[in-house]
């Protein structure tokens, strides 16, 4: 079965981390929290992480805008119904 859409339960350490890699490699991916507060905070953390590759030069401001496209967040599990593979 082919993966078009991937989600990720936790934006804490790992889940943010593996978010970000799965939006990176071009897969739609919904991230999910237990609250709106940890959401945002685990959000924020990965726009930090992906300001600092842009200022290393590792990564394009139009890659982050497109990977940002691509990754979703939500307080709600359910959220995750469409997705192929939860992780
Ligand atoms: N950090 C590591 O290096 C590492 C390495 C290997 C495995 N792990 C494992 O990965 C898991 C996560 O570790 P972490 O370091 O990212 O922890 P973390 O505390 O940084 O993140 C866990 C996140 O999951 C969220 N969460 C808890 N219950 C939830 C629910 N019902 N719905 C949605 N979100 C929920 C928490 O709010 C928190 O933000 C743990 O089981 C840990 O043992 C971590």
């Amino acid at each position: 079965m082919a993966i078009k859409q991937v989600g990720v339960v936790g934006c804490g350490l790992m889940g943010g981390g593996i978010a970000q890699v799965t939006a990176q490699a071009g897969y739609p991916t919904t991230v999910v929290e237990a609250s709106q507060e940890l959401l945002d905070r685990g959000l924020a953390a990965i726009r930090r992480n992906l300001d600092g590759l842009v200022e290393k030069g590792r990564l394009e401001a139009g890659q982050r805008e497109a990977l940002l496209g691509r990754l979703r967040g939500s307080a709600t599990l359910e959220d995750l119904r469409e997705a192929d593979l939860v992780i």
